[in-house]
């Protein structure tokens, strides 16, 4: 039988939390399959270990999980941390030197859960959007000198280079012709950025030669959160560079009725270094240790992990269990208005999975 091995790094805050419940629910669906198991090793990496020792994973930190299969993230980001250095210092540094360009954001209404938009109930806002995640205005490009001075400088550079810009495009487009309506829609500022953005939108151009049977929009990233607002269901699948989707997929978080439940994959699709699976949210410090953190993001989350793992059936089955358990208003956390707490929606998905019959 084959085995998943799957480096579990909790993080900050709830990021613990809601990674117990995740490695809970794998393990239900798992022996659910009966086809595979999971094997998870646990990192302590985070902000109390750089408050510690001054580094908030080990210097071989990416060569302990280099061969493991996938990763399962939970979240970064503690109150007395500099957001910046804990970005740099953890995230970031497991997502570029394992060149996980690709960070895929599914948005859907799932059962149960209350868009803000009215009139928006289910079917009209299902998208996914794929952000750039190598380069671009996170690329790290820039400096800051004379420091405290008047005439003092600090630049951020967004770099974007053509092999990046054209992978992600393949990327998207790849995704665009796996989905039903076939459709993209390509987000741009090229009217305002004359160098970088002209040329992502050149090359979007050129890709989409390779793919004639998607067809595919334009759309300047101020006036796609409209689009997003008053015609979700004119959208379907969304490229954008990595400061534009960051927003846009927040945006998307909020119409789907909350940030707890969105999931996220960093994906190296050439598969020469493991991907990374996270729920969106953050630490969330606030209600840290109260058990009351939301599951869900990382429950979809593993459902992503699942399907690149290659187990579409499992990756199906967790699905079917979370919309079982969303459709169920007492067993929402209370960010979506509910008060069940973390261990109940954990239990609920085990059982749901437990008695799901459906054979595929
Ligand atoms: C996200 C987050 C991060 C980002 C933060 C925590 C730095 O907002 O994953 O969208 O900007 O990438
Ligand atoms: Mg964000």
């Amino acid at each position: 039988m084959k085995t998943y091995r799957i480096a579990a790094i909790p993080g900050d805050g709830i990021g613990s939390e809601v990674i117990s419940a995740g490695v809970e629910a794998l393990t239900a669906c798992a022996k659910r399959d009966g086809g595979f198991t999971f094997a998870f090793d646990h990192f302590d990496w985070g902000s109390e270990r750089y408050k510690k020792t001054g580094a908030f994973m080990p210097d071989n930190g990416r060569d302990l999980i280099k061969t493991h299969d996938a990763i399962l993230f939970g979240s970064a980001g503690a109150p007395d941390v500099p957001d910046h250095v804990t970005l740099w210092g953890l995230r970031l540094a497991i997502c570029q030197p394992f060149d996980q360009y690709a960070n895929v954001r599914p948005t859907r209404i799932l059962p149960g859960i209350v868009s803000p938009l009215r009139n928006v109930s289910g079917p009209e806002l299902d998208w996914v959007i794929v952000r750039e995640n190598s380069e671009g205005e996170y690329a790290g490009v820039g400096g800051r000198v004379h420091r405290g001075l008047p005439e003092e400088v600090a630049t951020d550079v967004s770099m974007f280079t053509r092999a990046g810009v054209a992978r992600i495009m393949r990327f998207a487009f790849a995704l665009a012709r796996s989905r039903p309506r076939k459709f993209l829609t390509v987000v741009t500022k090229s009217n305002a950025q004359r160098h970088a953005m002209v040329m992502w939108d050149e090359i979007a151009a050129e890709v989409a030669r390779e793919f004639p049977d998607v067809t595919w929009d334009k759309m300047l990233v101020d006036a796609m959160t409209m689009r997003m607002t008053l015609k979700p269901e004119t959208l379907d699948t969304i490229v954008a560079t990595n400061l534009h989707a960051d927003i846009l997929s927040d945006l998307a978080a909020a119409l789907a009725g909350s940030l707890g439940i969105a999931p996220t994959a960093n994906l190296n699709p050439e598969r020469q270094f493991p991907s990374m699976f996270e729920p969106i949210h953050g630490s969330a410090f606030d209600i840290t240790g109260k058990g009351i953190a939301n599951p869900i993001g990382t429950f979809w989350s593993s459902v992503m992990m699942l399907e690149h793992l290659g187990e579409p059936s499992a990756a199906a089955r967790l699905m079917r269990a979370i919309e079982k358990v969303t459709a169920d208003k007492s067993l929402h956390t209370p960010d979506l208005g509910g008060k069940a707490r973390t261990a109940d929606v954990t239990k609920a998905v085990c059982d749901a999975l437990a008695g799901d019959n459906q054979d595929d």
